[in-house]
């Protein structure tokens, strides 16, 4: 058990720094072995009374660049906190004409275009493991997400896409956007790595909801993307955001805690393998 057992932690990007629609309760900023994390994490109520931990990426003011965000701690302190689940929001571009801005898209698939100057692992010194990552994010909970289309008729959902990340902080040329399309890219932001790869390896499932801001720079006669086209749609999408989170927040602390349920998300967390060499 962990000192605070709060079972949903949720990670917002940019245009998502708070949840007003929840009751805050307190605010918490554990120091990990791996630092503070990007802000405070606020605990907040839903108004089920249902609790979760929400952490902004970028920290409140977006203070922090993606190559900046100390993941390893983010991670670390939403797992100490006790998730057993991280529902992550991001905000993309769309590498496909069907996915228009303010569509939501749930990727299943990710191809890693950092760097590799982002801390990626806590398997090092001396520590070695290698965790299965054929499937980065959890499934029953993208279908738990997607699902939600029914009661949302306003919002256009996509799911199966895959998600580019790139290093930034400039977006794509034009030849590199049309390059992550003949790769088979769907979406693409710069986040998701190494979040992704840090919850697998803590035993948190893990989702991202992909909010599209744009259609990047491959869309022949348009001018590419920039920062204004970015915030134009990022107020609607966070507000959609918002009415998502109150009603999946009870979904998945359903699933977590009926043992008879179809979907039981407890199942499948703490399943990992990991192969020691
Ligand atoms: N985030 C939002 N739009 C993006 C884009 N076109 N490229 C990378 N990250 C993004």
């Amino acid at each position: 058990m962990s000192p605070e057992n709060i079972e949903i932690g949720i990670i917002g990007g940019s245009g998502l720094y708070h949840l007003d629609n929840l009751t805050i309760e307190r605010k918490v900023n554990p120091e990990t072995p791996w630092g503070f994390p990007s802000d405070e994490i606020i605990i907040a109520r839903a108004s089920s009374g249902v609790k979760v931990a929400f952490l902004a990426r970028h920290g409140k003011g977006h203070f922090l660049n993606p190559s900046e965000v100390p993941s390893k701690a983010n991670i670390a302190a939403l797992k100490f906190l006790g998730c057993k689940v991280i529902l992550a929001f991001s905000a993309v571009g769309s590498l496909r004409e069907e996915i228009a801005p303010t569509h939501f898209a749930i990727p299943n698939q990710i191809i890693d275009r950092t760097k590799g100057i982002r801390p990626s692992t806590y398997f090092e010194s001396g520590l070695v493991a290698h965790t299965s990552f054929a499937d980065p994010f959890d499934n029953n909970l993208i279908d738990l997400v997607y699902d939600l289309r029914n009661d949302f008729p306003n919002i256009t959902f996509h799911k199966n896409k895959t998600l580019v990340c790139m290093e930034g902080p400039a977006f794509s040329t034009r030849a590199e956007s049309n390059m992550y399309r003949s790769f088979g890219g769907d979406l693409i932001n710069m986040s998701v790595v190494p979040e992704a790869k840090l919850a697998k390896e803590a035993e948190i499932a893990y989702c991202m909801v992909c909010m599209s801001t744009d259609y990047d720079a491959w869309r022949e006669n348009s001018e590419g993307v920039n920062v204004e086209e970015v915030m134009k749609t990022m107020k609607t999408n966070s507000e959609n955001a918002r009415l998502l989170l109150a009603t999946l927040i009870d979904k998945v602390h359903f699933s977590l805690n009926d043992k008879e349920g179809t979907v039981n998300l407890n199942s499948l967390v703490g399943s990992n393998r990991y192969s020691c060499v």
